[in-house]
Formats: structure tokens, C-alpha cells, sequence
């Protein structure tokens, strides 16, 4: 059973004055990004960021470091060991060549920007820097062991920032004499490149220092879109119902390629399972594997991406994932062992595979994620719909042509997605409980974008 939509979501031939409309949200949505409320004016100015460092010369450390020396901020990268600390120090001056190579960067620029970066093995050295952007692994307690060591030699009034993505920001804080000067700094990856920067507010963070981090954003050349703390803040608070639902939706009858060509069809540049296998079915098996033993028991859950992990298919880097790859191409072909594999698993489930049309794949891939949406902004988790849009637009592909999520609800009218939203609830239990405020907008006839 499916309900028709008078706008056909899963064509991404949408009128022409509708996509121009759409775009010209997202722009005044960046715009309006940047507007945040303070409590007082005196708590409303910047503090001055001249100089910079970040902990951790990892994939993260080293392209936020290079969003500094691009803004024209020195920064010193500090990594615990030495070998760490080389291998940033040349995966950034590789970037660099590389980018002249392709006539993106001007050789004089290329060495102005290197040589505002440099290079240290002792943490002591944060003592000039006005901001410190943390980004070492991915572990509570070597994030707070980094933060008392923050707290003990950065100097006074300095931002010191996490770009942890997903650790309680508060627990980090909270190790430190100056709460008030902590706050998340969500990068993305590559974090020279991806505009977009999650600003997480802590409970403790003041104003000044929110400003002075969406300021700092805006100056990199980057959109700055507050968030609040929240499991996955706003963008991977989303993206977990994306990515849960597609892969339902092949145990349930669709195969990779089918959810992938439903998703280009709607707009985005690559569909979900050809992105798993550019980055890797192996990213996050870890800690996935990790929380596996204590999930609770009264909802489905989804591991083909662990088994695929587990059967060698990690994606490109192995010539095969949910696709298979020749040699040297990076074209997603078809693969019968793949679509076998997830036939059986079906079976082994229980599941009976029926044929999943377009406007399903869609709807389930994208109301999921307008439902979640519409609990960040019931839990002031997100200021403002079009904050969610822009982190959408600027930070996970969602074509700009739609909007992002929350506009795209707004033109689908929320009365029709509340209704397919609460059938999916119907139908499948636990992740599609509706949101309170869609069902009241919806109730009301209103919009996300008038709240
Ligand atoms: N990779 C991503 O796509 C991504 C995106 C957003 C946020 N993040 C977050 O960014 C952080 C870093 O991730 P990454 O992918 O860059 O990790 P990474 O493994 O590439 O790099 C971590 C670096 O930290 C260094 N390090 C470890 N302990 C240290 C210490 N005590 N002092 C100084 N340096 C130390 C390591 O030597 C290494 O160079 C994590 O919190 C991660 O969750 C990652």
C-alpha cells in the first residue's frame, strides 16, 4: 500500500521554478545559519583568533589544519608520536601538490599556506594558540586525558575545541576548570574540502565561544551550523534512518542497485551503497561490533554490511562490496554472488523479497529522516528546519535541487508525509514512531519553515 503524492517524490524532474525556489532556500538558509541567538549583547562579541593548534595529525587533524593555514590562521598540528606526526605532515603536503598538479592552487599560495604550518610532538606548545581543535582518536578517555592537559597549557580565554563525533561533549568538558570555553567542532571529512562545520553547544559553552567557532567556520570558507549535544548531533542523527532504512529495504526485497537508482533519481550524485564502498564497508565495524552485544532486543536491526565486512567485500579497495569492480574502474557493476548472498539472508531471515518500487525506496530512505528531523527541532537539538537543510545540502549530498529534508516535507506537505510516516509505523514498529510535532503540524496544516 503506498499513498500517492501530488509531487511525485521520486522524480527528480521537478519544475524549473520549483527547483530555482528550492535553491534559493538553501542559500537564505546559509545565510540564516550564521543568526544566532545570545542572551545578552555583552556576551556577543568574538574573541580575536589569530593563532591555532589541533591535537592529532590524523585524516581529520591534518585537513583542519589546512582549513587554518587557508583562512590565513598559523596553526602548529601536535601528534604523540612521530610517526604520526610525519605522515600528516606529508599527507598535507601531498594534498597541496596535488592540488597544484590540477591547476587548483597557485605554487605561492601553496607554499604561504605551508608555511603556516607546523609541527610539534609536545602538547605544551597549545600556549600561544587562541583556539585548539582536538582530533585524536575516537575514545572518551584519551579525549579527557588531552583536555586536562589542555586545561593545565592553553592560555586563558582560549577556545578549546573537540571534533569528536559522536562522545558526550559535557563528559570532555567536564575534566576541564573552564567548561564554559569547551565546545564541539564537527568536522568532516576531508575537512579542507567538505563545507560544512556541526557547532556543538555543551551545556556549559558560552555564547562568545559559539560565536567565535561559527565565525572561525565562516572565515575557512565553511558553512556553521549550530547543533546541540545529541547522539550524532544533526547530520548523523539523520543519517542513521537513511542508512537503517536502505538496507531494510534490500533485506526486503530490493537489491543494492535498485535502492542506488531510486536515490539518483531523486537527486543525489551517488546512491547509499556505492558511497559504503568508496569509504569502506570496514568504517565503523569496530565499534558496531562493539555495540551489538547490549542493543535491545525489541527492535529489528540490520548487519549485512558487518557480513560483508566479514566475507571480504569492503568496498573498492577489494574490488567488491555491495558491487563488484574491475581493475583500476571505480564503476559499480553488478555482482550475482552479492545478489545471491542477500537473497539467502532474506530466506534466513523469514523475510518473503517482493518487488520495492521507487516511491517506497525514497519515502522510507527520506521520511525517516524528516521524522528525526522533527525531533531535533522538538528538542531545540537543531535552531531552525533550515539549519537541518543546510547540514543535508552542504554536508551529505542531498540534492540542493529538493531543498534538504525539512524543505522538501514542507513542499510534499506535512499532512501527506505524517501520513505515510505513520503507516511505515503501522507496518514496521519501532523506528517510524511519528514525531509529536509533525503529527501537530501536519494536524494544523503547517510548515516546518513557519515554526
Ligand atoms: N574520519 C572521519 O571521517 C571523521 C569525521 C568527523 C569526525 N571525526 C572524528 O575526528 C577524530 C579523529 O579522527 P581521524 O579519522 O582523523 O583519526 P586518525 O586515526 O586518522 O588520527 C588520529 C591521530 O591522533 C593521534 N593521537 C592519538 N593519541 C594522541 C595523543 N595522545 N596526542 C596527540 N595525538 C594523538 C594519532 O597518532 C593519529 O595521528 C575522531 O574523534 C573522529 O571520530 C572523524
Amino acid at each position: 500500500m503506498s499513498t500517492t503524492n501530488q509531487l511525485n517524490p521520486q522524480k527528480s524532474t521537478a519544475p524549473e521554478a520549483s527547483q530555482a525556489a528550492a535553491l534559493a532556500h538553501v542559500k537564505a538558509a546559509e545565510l540564516a545559519a550564521a543568526q544566532i541567538p545570545v542572551a545578552s549583547a555583552a556576551t556577543a562579541t568574538l574573541r580575536p583568533i589569530a593563532q591555532a593548534a589541533v591535537i592529532g595529525a590524523g585524516t581529520m587533524g591534518g585537513g583542519i589544519a589546512m582549513a587554518f593555514a587557508a583562512a590565513g590562521i598559523p596553526v602548529t598540528l601536535i601528534d604523540a608520536s612521530e610517526d604520526g606526526l610525519a605522515r600528516g605532515l606529508a599527507r598535507i603536503r601531498e594534498n597541496y601538490e596535488s592540488s597544484v598538479k590540477r591547476g587548483k592552487l597557485d605554487p605561492a599560495v601553496r607554499d604561504e599556506r605551508l608555511a603556516r604550518i607546523a609541527g610539534s610532538l609536545a602538547i605544551a606548545d597549545v600556549k600561544q594558540a587562541d583556539i585548539v581543535i582536538e582530533a585524536v582518536y575516537e575514545d572518551l578517555a584519551l579525549k579527557q586525558g588531552i583536555f586536562r592537559e589542555l586545561d593545565a597549557h592553553a592560555k586563558p580565554g582560549a577556545v578549546l575545541a573537540t571534533n569528536t563525533s559522536g562522545l558526550d561533549i559535557d563528559a570532555i568538558a567536564a575534566v576541564t576548570q573552564r567548561p564554559a570555553d569547551v565546545v564541539g567542532a564537527h568536522f568532516f571529512s576531508p575537512a579542507h574540502v567538505m563545507r560544512l562545520l556541526e557547532v556543538v553547544r555543551a551545556t556549559h559553552t558560552a555564547d562568545d565561544v559559539i560565536l567565535t567557532l561559527m565565525d572561525l567556520g565562516r572565515r575557512m570558507g565553511k558553512v556553521s551550523v549550530l547543533a546541540r549535544i545529541y547522539p550524532g548531533f544533526i547530520g548523523n542523527a539523520l543519517f542513521r534512518h537513511y542508512n537503517r532504512e536502505a538496507h531494510f529495504l534490500v533485506e526486503d526485497g530490493a537489491l543494492p542497485h535498485e535502492v542506488d537508482a531510486a536515490l539518483k533519481d531523486f537527486g543525489y550524485a551517488m546512491g547509499i551503497f556505492a558511497v559504503h564502498d568508496m569509504a569502506g564497508n570496514d568504517v565503523g565495524y569496530q565499534t558496531r561490533k562493539a555495540q551489538m552485544a547490549t542493543r535491545p532486543t525489541d527492535r529489528r536491526w540490520n548487519d549485512l554490511i558487518m557480513k560483508l565486512v566479514e566475507m571480504g567485500r569492503l568496498g573498492q579497495k577489494s574490488g567488491k562490496g555491495w558491487y563488484r569492480y574491475e581493475p583500476g574502474s571505480r564503476e559499480p557493476l553488478r555482482d550475482a554472488e552479492l545478489e545471491r548472498f542477500i537473497v539467502e539472508e532474506s530466506a534466513r531471515l523469514g523475510i518473503a523479497r517482493r518487488p520495492i518500487l521507487a516511491d517506497e525506496i525514497v519515502k522510507r530512505c527520506v521520511y525517516g529522516m524528516i521524522n528525526e528531523g522533527a525531533k531535533l527541532l522538538q528538542q531545540g537539538i537543531a535552531l531552525r528546519a533550515s539549519d537541518i537543510d543546510v547540514v543535508y545540502v552542504t554536508g551529505y549530498g542531498f540534492p540542493a535541487h529538493r531543498g534538504g529534508p525539512m524543505y522538501y516535507a514542507d513542499q510534499i506537505g506535512l499532512a501527506n508525509v505524517y501520513r505515510d510516516v505513520k503507516r511505515l509505523h503501522d507496518e514496521y514498529g519501532y523506528w517510524w514512531k511519528p514525531a509529536p510535532l509533525l503529527e501537530k503540524l501536519a494536524a494544523e496544516n503547517g510548515r516546518f519553515a513557519d515554526l
